[in-house]
């Protein structure tokens, strides 16, 4: 593939002379570059993405692109994609299941409450909306899940609404057209940049406009080492200009990485497991899980008079955005002839549990490190 190579062009910054807006002021008009949508629009039109298959005037497979695009990228997207419209090629058939069944297709793509919140979503469609998506930004922003940049994302591309986005990869981009010098993570900066990226839309052309964004911002504006010769307005940025693209977007409020360490509790009785769900927020949202413990110490108090066998095995780290988080498993066999009471314990110190098969496991939601200790037995046993 060639790509264009961005030649800045004389006299063709029309951003005067002030090369920042005072802190809290709205941008204007004026301080925007008149070109910037036109050679946006342009460039993607050649160089674009075009072959993504959820490129089409279809609001449930848009959303479904944008939330499961939210954290994730596209080459993991795509398979997951696939199979999600293969079971649920519509809202009606998505609001129909059962979250267990829709956290199970998402196992693996993370951030779960994605998952439940587009369930709800596709509920509150159909039960108040008729299984018609609402066509506006705005009221697509009160269903679940939706936040503001995603509702536009879906307005624009199922409707052709005129509205701006701005998620994560189109703020590097505007903060470095724009050298936006205010700090990201507060809120008038954020504001600055919604009405920029509001005052750059184009008149016509916003689907290519949008998507050329998104391009730009995924395989060209990248946040390190950004290729800036093959950017496509890259003669109207001013951080290019300037040759300071790595000092934006300015954000400095550094969330510093936490570590926990759990032990994490695989009982077992005659082929079966005692899984526990988890709490609808946070990691591993409504996932079918083990059970946790503080510490061995707290699984020995726990566990104090059950029988079987405990065994240790080898711990892991799973890495979150802000948390490496340690898992040491311990597998825990009970005999067969168990008693009531030590079945009653497990109730109550492992509670929002059940004995699951194996394989009836694989077929509801689970944390991908377990599913791919589980997927691993099954396979063992069916080998
Ligand atoms: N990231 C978010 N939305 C996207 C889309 N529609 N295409 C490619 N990348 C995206």
């Amino acid at each position: 593939m060639s790509l264009p190579l961005g030649r800045p062009k004389a006299g063709a910054l029309p951003l005067g002379g002030t090369a920042r807006s005072a802190k809290g002021a709205p941008i204007l008009q004026r301080e925007l570059p008149a070109n910037f949508a036109a050679q946006v629009i342009a460039w993607q039109r050649v160089h674009g993405r075009h072959d993504l298959p959820w490129q089409v005037r279809d609001p449930y497979r848009v959303w479904l692109s944008e939330v499961m695009l939210q954290q994730t990228q596209v080459a993991t997207v795509r398979a997951y994609f696939d199979r999600f419209i293969a079971r649920f090629p519509d809202v009606h058939k998505l609001a129909a299941a059962s979250v267990d069944d829709v956290l199970a297709l998402w196992s693996g793509l993370g951030y779960y409450s994605r998952a439940r919140n587009l369930h709800r979503a596709a509920q509150a469609i159909v039960a108040e909306h008729g299984g018609e998506f609402p066509r506006s930004s705005v009221a697509l922003a009160t269903l679940p899940g939706i936040g503001r940049s995603t509702a536009a994302a879906i307005a624009a591309f199922s409707f052709g609404e005129r509205v701006a986005i701005l998620d994560g990869n189109v703020k590097r981009v505007l903060a470095r057209v724009l050298a936006l010098a205010g700090d990201l993570a507060e809120s008038h900066a954020e504001r600055k940049l919604w009405s920029a990226a509001t005052g750059l839309l184009p008149e016509h052309g916003i689907e290519a406009y949008t998507q050329g964004l998104m391009d730009l911002g995924a395989t060209i504006c990248l946040a390190r080492a950004p290729l800036c010769l093959l950017c496509p307005v890259c003669d109207l940025c001013r951080a290019a200009r300037a040759g300071t693209q790595d000092r934006y977007p300015v954000k400095t409020r550094r969330t510093s990485r936490g570590r926990r360490e759990h032990i994490w509790l695989e009982l077992r009785r005659q082929g079966r497991v005692w899984l526990v769900q988890r709490e609808a927020r946070g990691i591993w949202a409504g996932l079918w899980s083990l059970p946790e413990f503080d510490s061995i110490e707290a699984l020995r108090v726990a566990a104090a008079d059950w029988p079987g066998r405990a065994v240790e095995l080898e711990p892991f780290t799973h890495v979150l955005t802000h948390l490496d988080w340690t898992l040491r498993p311990v597998r825990w066999t009970l005999p067969a002839r168990t008693p009531a009471r030590t079945l009653t314990a497990i109730e109550t110190r492992c509670p929002r549990g059940r004995w699951f098969d194996v394989d009836e496991a694989l077929r509801v939601g689970l944390p991908a490190p377990l599913r791919k200790r589980l997927a691993a037995e099954a396979g063992d046993a069916a080998g």
